[in-house]
């Protein structure tokens, strides 16, 4: 999907504040080599993570996604009464239903917002950037909140060497409003899916099609399974198509880019897609190695970082770009 038809006929919407939590403990490759067969040594030249955050047991996605969304409000200067609608993008909901959005608006009190969730893993924050621009372009909503939040922990299995060392929890958030005269604003976004593709990452069971019984219950079905290799040239391709797709669609070149914000999932991936794009190492925002791959929380959060640490400058434009399951992908150029 692009968004150039329909951009003009849309107000411009900005980016007004970003937020990001992780939960306090860390779980280290060193840790890990104590729970399965493998080493730091190996996860780190494979993937370039060090270590990933885990979510307490008493905190769920929900909860995650309420404090990042605390602080994307806080720094936005809207009020939790004023914002009119939350999407929050995640595999891993509290419940299949409700919504997990619905539970982070009871949480901050945002009473009047219209709340619910989007399936697209790790696109997912994009998906939700996207139906946050058109909505709140097209003049529906003035107030939007969007969310990656994951507790993957939960749908992990963790004997599984192939999976368990990837994976974190975590949530960042941004609030969208319309663009103003002297702000930043988004410039175009691509969104695309290969159900085709499905089986090469899923968590087969749990829903309608193979529901976890006594039967079936030591199998495991409920967490992420994943064909590693198939998936890495996927995302490959895919991130670097959505990536020039939407530079190109915002008018901008790929020297035109400041600063590259892609999905944390493998150092390799990245640098793949940064030599094809010709992005200069140093413009790309990494942060895998400290919280491995959040799925839907990843770009999210690195966003956020990125803007707290002063990595974006007004006027710098800005890419973002990400894959996941479904097979899933999207990009948007951001001017910020
Ligand atoms: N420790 C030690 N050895 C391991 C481990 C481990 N943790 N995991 C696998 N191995 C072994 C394998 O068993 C295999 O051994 P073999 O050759 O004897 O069979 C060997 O290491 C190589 O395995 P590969 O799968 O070929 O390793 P690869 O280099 O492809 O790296 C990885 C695997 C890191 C999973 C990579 O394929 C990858 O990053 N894929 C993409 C993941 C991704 O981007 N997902 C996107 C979104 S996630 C979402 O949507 C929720």
């Amino acid at each position: 999907m692009d968004s150039s038809a329909a951009a003009s006929a849309l107000r411009p919407v900005q980016i007004a504040g970003t937020g990001s939590y992780l939960p306090e403990k860390v779980l280290s490759n060193a840790d890990l080599e104590k729970i399965v067969e493998t080493s730091d040594d190996w996860i780190t030249t494979r993937t370039g993570i060090k270590e990933r955050r885990i979510a307490a047991e008493d905190q769920s996605t929900s909860h995650l996604a309420a404090e990042a969304v605390k602080k994307a409000l806080a720094q936005a200067g809207v009020e939790a009464a004023d914002v009119e609608l939350i999407i929050v993008a995640t595999i891993t909901p509290d419940t299949l239903t409700p919504a997990t959005a619905c539970y982070v608006q009871k949480q901050l009190g945002c009473d009047r917002a219209v709340a619910f969730d989007v399936s697209a893993a790790c696109s997912g924050f994009l998906y939700a950037l996207e139906l946050a621009r058109t909505s709140v372009g097209a003049g529906a909503f003035q107030n939007a909140v969007i969310v990656g939040a994951e507790k993957l922990s939960a749908y992990i299995n963790w004997e599984d060497r192939n999976t368990c060392v990837l994976f974190g929890d975590g949530a960042g958030a941004a609030v969208i409003t319309p663009a103003t005269a002297d702000s930043g604003r988004v410039l175009s976004s691509q969104l695309g899916t290969d159900g085709n593709q499905a089986e090469l990452l899923s968590i087969p069971g749990g829903g309608s099609a193979c529901p976890i019984t006594v039967d079936n219950a030591s199998e495991r079905l409920a967490t992420l399974a994943m064909q590693g290799r198939e998936v890495f040239k996927h995302a490959v391709n895919a991130m670097k198509r959505a990536s020039i797709e939407a530079i190109e669609t915002a008018g901008l070149q790929s020297s035109d880019i400041k600063l590259l914000i892609p999905h944390q999932a493998n150092l390799r991936i990245i640098d793949a897609i940064v030599e094809r794009l010709e992005i200069d190492k140093e413009d790309v925002f990494i942060n895998l190695n400290r919280y491995g791959n959040t799925s839907a929380a990843a770009v999210a959060i690195a966003l956020d970082e990125a803007n707290r640490d002063g990595r974006m400058q007004r006027g710098d434009k800005i890419l973002l770009v990400a894959f996941g399951a479904g097979l899933t992908w999207a990009s948007a150029a951001i001017e910020w």
